[in-house]
């Protein structure tokens, strides 16, 4: 079994906050994500595999088919966009890092199966010091 990873980069818009919820008490939940004006991440995502290496390629998996594939799947749908408002795959959840992670793995898995290899986890890094781990 061999792990492999792919590293994609997204920039999105979001707020956290609950309508019931004062502006101040967003504050107090949320801190600066709840910005009521928005506000933006540079957001770094880490697409691991895992699978058996294949004797022909030596691969594992052909990473552009992957990162394509990560593209298509996410990346266009994301990026430069506001995740609480234009990201289907995120409609109706708190747009927080932790379900971001959850609803990429859903995107994915399945695709990624299809390449006869396994996905793992998917790392989410909001900022260089907060990142977030799913395995499933
Ligand atoms: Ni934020």
């Amino acid at each position: 079994m061999i792990y492999i990873t792919r590293r994609e980069r997204f920039n999105a818009a979001h707020r956290l906050f609950k309508e019931e919820y004062s502006d101040e008490k967003n504050m107090e939940v949320f801190g600066k994500c709840s910005n009521p004006n928005w506000h933006g991440h540079n957001y770094e995502l880490f697409v691991t595999v895992k699978g058996d290496v294949d004797p022909e390629t030596g691969f594992l998996v052909n990473l552009k088919t992957l990162s394509k594939m990560i593209r298509e799947k996410v990346i266009e749908k994301i990026d430069h966009k506001n995740i609480n408002l234009e990201v289907d795959f995120m409609k109706n959840k708190m747009a927080s890092t932790e379900n971001l992670a959850i609803g990429i793995w859903n995107q994915l898995e399945k695709s990624i199966s299809g390449l006869g290899i396994t996905l793992y986890s998917v790392k989410i890094y909001e900022s260089e010091n907060n990142f977030v781990e799913y395995f499933g």
